[in-house]
C-alpha cells in the first residue's frame, strides 16, 4: 500500500478540527494510507519523516511561542517521490500564491482558503496550467459551501455536456443568519454583534458585510462553469456604507448603527412586497453579481434556515427548474472533513487534477 504524505498549514479553526479527523483515524484503514509529516502555522513548524501524531500537534500547535520558523519547508518536508498533499487551513496570500509552484512540482493542494482560485484570473489559470502539466490536483471542494457539492455537481454536469446557463445562492453562512433573524423589529447592528460574538462572522464582521467573501465563492463556481472571468469583472454592492468602511477596527462597534436605517428601509421595502432580504452572488451569461436582494415565497433561494448554503444551478437539462443543493455551508467541522475528502481523493488516485 502506498501511504500518503501530508503537510498541514494552518492550526486555527479549520487546521484543528482536521487535526481532530486526522487522530480519530489513526489505526483504522483511512488511517493507515496517510502519514502527516508536517504541520505548521505562523508560530511552529512540526516535522518528523516516519509521522507526526496528530493529536500532539493539535496540542503544541495553538499555544506556540513565536520561534521564527519559516514555513516554507512544507515541500521539502513532503519530499520529491510519491504521492504527497499540502492542506492548506490558513487564509495567507502569500501561501495561496504558492500553490502553482507546489503543483508543478508534483505535489497535490487540498485548500479551505479561497484566495488561490477565487483572486486573480492569473493565479487560477497558472494553477489550471500546473496541474495540467504535472500529475497533481487542486482540491477546492473545501472553498465554496465546506463540502456541499456545489462545484462537483458543475463540473460533473459539464462533464456530461452540459452547459451552465445560471447559478445563484445564498453562499455566506454569516449573512444568511443575520437575514434569516432581522425582522425589522430588533436593530441590524444588534443583530451583527450577536453574530459577531457567536463566531458567525469574521472578526471585523465588515469582511462579511462587504461581500467580498462571496465576490470570491461566486468568482470560484463561475469560473468552474466555464466562465474565465476576473475578479472586478463581479459587481459588487457591499452593505457597509463608506462612513463606516474606512473606520479603525477599534472604532467599529460604536458606529455599528450606521447600518440600522438602510437596512430597516431595506427590510420594509421588501416587506411591502410579501418578500424577504436575502445576500445573493447571481452568474448569468458569464456576469456576475452580489448583493441584497429581495425574494419573494416560491424563489428557489428563498428557504433554508440558520447559516444554511442554497444554491440552484440551472443548465441543458435544468433549464427551467434548477438544481437547488442546500446544507451546512459553514462551520470548521464540514471544512475539514471536505478538506480530507479531498486527500483521500487524491490518495486514492495518485495523481489527477481535479480543478476545471
Ligand atoms: N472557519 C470556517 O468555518 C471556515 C469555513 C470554510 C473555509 N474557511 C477557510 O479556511 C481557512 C482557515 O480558516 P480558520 O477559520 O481556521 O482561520 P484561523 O482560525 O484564523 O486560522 C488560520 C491559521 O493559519 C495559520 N497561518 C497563517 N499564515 C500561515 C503560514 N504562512 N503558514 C502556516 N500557517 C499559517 C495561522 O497561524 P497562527 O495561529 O500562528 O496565527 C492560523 O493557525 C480560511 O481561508 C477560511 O476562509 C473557514
Amino acid at each position: 500500500m502506498t501511504i500518503a504524505r501530508i503537510a498541514l498549514l494552518g492550526s486555527g479553526t479549520v487546521g484543528q478540527a482536521v487535526l481532530h479527523r486526522l487522530a480519530a483515524w489513526q489505526g483504522t484503514p483511512i488511517g493507515d494510507k496517510l502519514r502527516l509529516v508536517y504541520a505548521a502555522n505562523t508560530r511552529l513548524a512540526l516535522h518528523d519523516s516516519d509521522g507526526l501524531s496528530p493529536s500532539k500537534c493539535a496540542s503544541l500547535l495553538p499555544g506556540a511561542l513565536r520561534d521564527g520558523l519559516p514555513n516554507s519547508d512544507a515541500l521539502a518536508a513532503l519530499g520529491d517521490q510519491g504521492i504527497r498533499i499540502l492542506i492548506d487551513a490558513t487564509a495567507d496570500a502569500g501561501t495561496a500564491s504558492r500553490h502553482a509552484a507546489a503543483l508543478a512540482a508534483g505535489v497535490h493542494v487540498a485548500t479551505a482558503c479561497k484566495l488561490a482560485a477565487g483572486t486573480s484570473l492569473a493565479q487560477w489559470q497558472a494553477i489550471n496550467e500546473a496541474c495540467a502539466q504535472s500529475r497533481a490536483g487542486f482540491g477546492d471542494r473545501a472553498t465554496v459551501g465546506a463540502g456541499l457539492p456545489l462545484l462537483r455537481s458543475i463540473r460533473e454536469l459539464r462533464a456530461g455536456g452540459d452547459h451552465i446557463h445560471a447559478i445563484a445562492g445564498v453562499m455566506s453562512g454569516s449573512l444568511a443568519w443575520l437575514f434569516h433573524h432581522f425582522d425589522g423589529i430588533r436593530l441590524f447592528s444588534e443583530l451583527v454583534r450577536e453574530a459577531r460574538d457567536a463566531g458567525f462572522t469574521e472578526p471585523d464582521p465588515r469582511e462579511d458585510l462587504s461581500g467580498e467573501d462571496v465576490r470570491r465563492k461566486i468568482l470560484i463556481l463561475a469560473r468552474a462553469a466555464g466562465f474565465a472571468i476576473e475578479s472586478d469583472q463581479v459587481e459588487v454592492c457591499s452593505l457597509v456604507p463608506p462612513e463606516l468602511a474606512t473606520l479603525p477596527a477599534s472604532r467599529l462597534d460604536s458606529h455599528l448603527h450606521l447600518l440600522d436605517a438602510p437596512l430597516k428601509a431595506r427590510f420594509e421595502a421588501a416587506q411591502i412586497q410579501g418578500c424577504n432580504l436575502r445576500f445573493v452572488a447571481r452568474l448569468e451569461e458569464g456576469k456576475a453579481r452580489v448583493g441584497l436582494e429581495a425574494l419573494c415565497p416560491g424563489d428557489p433561494l428563498a428557504g433554508g434556515g440558520g447559516t444554511d448554503n442554497r444554491v440552484a444551478i440551472w443548465s441543458d437539462r435544468y433549464p427551467r427548474q434548477p438544481l437547488v443543493i442546500q446544507g451546512p455551508g459553514a462551520g470548521a467541522e464540514v471544512t475539514a472533513a471536505a478538506l480530507l475528502d479531498d486527500v483521500l481523493h487524491f490518495s486514492a488516485l495518485g495523481g489527477k487534477a481535479i480543478a476545471a
